[in-house]
């Protein structure tokens, strides 16, 4: 049976759509059960829909606390029995409930080199302090913002003349391919947390 995947989303979801092809293939070991985004008209959920897949959304407004939110997030969550959640551009931090139920199986890919560039302009924010190298981290999420046990990195120059859009495009390109391979090893092949060592087999 494919591991079951849940993904979050707060944008254009390319991602998600890499994802999503990739599930396509036999063997991938995964499959994309249901996706939820914080707020309406997402890319995401768009491209969601049109593969078929089962989605939710939730926009923290709608509640009178950020607890009640995640708490309803949590739910929905579940309901889908997920074995790993991703956070693909999803734009709020979960808390405690949901950290509770999915910590150690809710993982994140964010657009920077971590521990460099946390938070949410991470492409900006290296093109600003002028680093030649950059890049994106797939990490499982902790209670800190980007700070959690790094699965795999990768690695992109920044080019002479790059503005945040090139950069932040060139940034998800390699990306998606980084996160399509490790979610799958980390699928088929299950995987260890040990402090700040995550370990596929
Ligand atoms: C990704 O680059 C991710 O690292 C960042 O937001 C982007 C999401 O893009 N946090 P998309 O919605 O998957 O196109």
């Amino acid at each position: 049976m494919p591991a079951r995947l849940v993904v979050l989303v707060s944008g254009t979801g390319t991602n998600l759509q890499a994802l999503l092809d990739a599930c396509d293939e036999p063997g991938y070991g995964a499959s994309v059960v249901g996706v939820g985004a914080d707020r309406a008209a997402t890319g995401g959920v768009e491209r969601a829909r049109s593969a078929g897949v089962p989605t939710f959304e939730l926009a923290l407004q709608a509640f009178s606390t950020r607890e009640e939110w995640d708490a309803a997030l949590t739910a929905k969550v579940a309901a889908f029995e997920p074995d790993l959640v991703l956070s693909a551009g999803f734009l709020k931090l979960v808390g405690t409930s949901f950290l509770r139920r999915f910590g150690g199986r809710f993982v994140n890919t964010h657009n920077a080199l971590l521990p460099s560039f946390p938070g949410i302009h991470g492409p900006r924010d290296a093109i600003d302090h002028g680093v030649r190298i950059t890049g994106a981290t797939l990490f499982v999420v902790d209670e800190g913002v980007d700070t959690g046990a790094i699965v795999e990195q990768v690695a992109v120059r920044v080019e002479n003349g790059d503005d945040v859009e090139t950069l932040t495009q060139r940034i998800k390109a390699a990306e998606r391919v980084m996160l399509v391979e490790q979610i799958g090893r980390m699928a088929r092949e299950g995987f260890t947390i040990d402090g700040r060592k995550v370990t596929i087999p």
